[in-house]
């Protein structure tokens, strides 16, 4: 059963290739990001407490993530499996996220790491375009929608994040960097980090993933 974690640079795919792996495994993807982006536009009582976060791309608080994703957990679609996008993203967050798995008698298969080099993430993300209704994700020079500005899959709106700002990509890029990037010495430290190459296309970054997933997928 795929029960991995997927972390990485803004912009380094990681959203396209659980979408993917979604569709492969038939596990589940928890976007943080999404659930957040979400409640924002419900104007939801987690929308309100956390959009500013959003807005100024920094982390939103562990407690109210980690609540968060302990719940988005116990929900059936979890049972066979879980993919968590943008989840942990601070050591605090990792350890409550192994004691809630070994408490769950869930262990982590693996924790991805997708790298990519900033040039390459800035040109990524501002260019995305999202999905308002199912979150597909589009870019309009690498990924285009066969209409402008309309979901290939729902026929939802396309829109851009306001997180997609040459001033918040530099902030997120920051916050990767001093509260993310050390997931890799703790996740390496357990024997289940994977860091994968994030450059090159789509396909050829998913075939690098399936590959470090390896007996992790079965
Ligand atoms: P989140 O939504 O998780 O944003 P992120 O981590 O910054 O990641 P992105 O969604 O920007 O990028 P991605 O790596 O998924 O790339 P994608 O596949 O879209 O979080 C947003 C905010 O929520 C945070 O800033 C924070 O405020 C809050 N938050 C979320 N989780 C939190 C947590 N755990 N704790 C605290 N706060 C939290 O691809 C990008 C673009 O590139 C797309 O257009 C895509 O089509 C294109 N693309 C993808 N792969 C390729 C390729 N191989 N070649 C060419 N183009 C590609």
């Amino acid at each position: 059963m795929l029960r991995v974690v997927f972390f990485g640079p803004p912009g380094a795919g990681k959203g396209t290739q659980a979408k993917l792996l979604e569709r492969k495994f038939g596990a589940c993807q928890v976007s943080t990001g999404e659930i957040l982006r979400k409640a924002a536009r419900a104007e939801s009582p987690l929308g309100k407490q956390t959009s500013s976060y959003l807005a100024r791309g920094d982390l939103v608080p562990d407690d109210v993530m980690v609540k968060l994703v302990a719940e988005r957990l116990k929900e059936p679609d979890c049972g066979s499996g879980f993919i968590l996008d943008g989840f942990p993203r601070t050591i605090a967050q990792a350890d409550d996220l192994e004691h809630m798995l070994k408490q769950n008698g869930q262990p982590l298969a693996s924790a991805l790491c997708l790298n990519a080099p900033d040039d390459v993430l800035i040109k990524r993300l501002s260019g995305r375009r999202t999905c308002k209704k199912c979150g597909g994700l589009f870019h309009v020079v690498f990924n285009p929608s066969a209409k402008p500005g309309v979901c290939d899959r729902c026929g939802g709106e396309l829109y851009q994040r306001e997180d997609d700002h040459e001033e918040q990509i530099a902030a997120r890029l920051r916050v990767y960097e001093e509260q993310t990037a050390p997931l890799k010495e703790y996740y390496r430290g357990r024997g289940l980090l994977r860091e994968i190459d994030g450059v090159g296309s789509v396909d050829e970054v998913r075939e690098r993933v399936s590959r470090a997933l390896g007996d992790g997928a079965k």
